[in-house]
């Protein structure tokens, strides 16, 4: 039923498989000597990524989840960014690895590093299923990118349109006439 909806897929099922045990490898090389790393997911997107991800990370690991979103993209005090929904741990001397869905202007990622470092995390480092580079308004180059997309609007994956095809298996491009209802 909703794959009629789906003009072309751009990553699939498989491709996403093979990218979260890629990542997962190189991320449980780069953080086996980490103490007990956080991989801190950002609500609502990255839900089936982390899921996926969190498998094939072979470490101790603690989740967690926080649904921020921006006014200025600049923290410069707790007042900047609207916390819908905070972390359940002090991040004060931890290592954070945040999972997103994708990066488009790196606008949230920059406001979620900033109030991180603020709230004194030892390291932020950023693992993305999606990169968007031509969509960027701030610099910023994750250090673990599952792919590059070109700039389009993408779905599925836990990617939305209006709060839908968040469960699509796939990621993809919708068709042009599903915008217009
Ligand atoms: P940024 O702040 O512009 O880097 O965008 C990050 C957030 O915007 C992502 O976590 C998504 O929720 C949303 N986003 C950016 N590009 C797309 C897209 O192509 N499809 C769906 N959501 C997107």
């Amino acid at each position: 039923m909703l794959e009629k909806d789906i003009e072309r897929i751009l990553v699939t099922e498989q491709e996403i498989k093979d990218i979260c045990k890629r990542l997962g490898k190189q991320i449980t090389e780069d953080y086996k000597h980490v103490d007990k790393p956080i991989l801190l997911g950002l609500l609502k997107g990255c839900v089936p990524f982390m899921s996926d991800l969190a498998k094939e990370i072979d470490l101790k690991i603690e989740i967690e989840y926080m649904d921020v979103s921006s006014y200025h993209g600049n923290i410069t005090s707790s007042g900047d960014v609207k916390i819908r929904k905070d972390m359940n741990t002090s991040v004060a001397g931890r290592d954070i690895l945040i999972a997103e869905d994708i990066v488009d202007t790196g606008k949230t990622i920059d406001t979620i590093i900033k109030l991180l470092k603020h709230r004194g995390a030892k390291s932020v480092e950023v693992v993305t299923l999606l990169d968007k580079p031509e969509g960027r308004i701030i610099p910023f180059e994750p250090k673990y990118v599952g792919v590059t997309i070109p700039k389009a609007f993408v779905l599925g994956y836990g990617l939305d349109y209006d709060e839908l095809y968040r469960n699509l298996p796939y990621v993809g491009i919708l068709k042009q006439e599903i915008y217009k209802k």
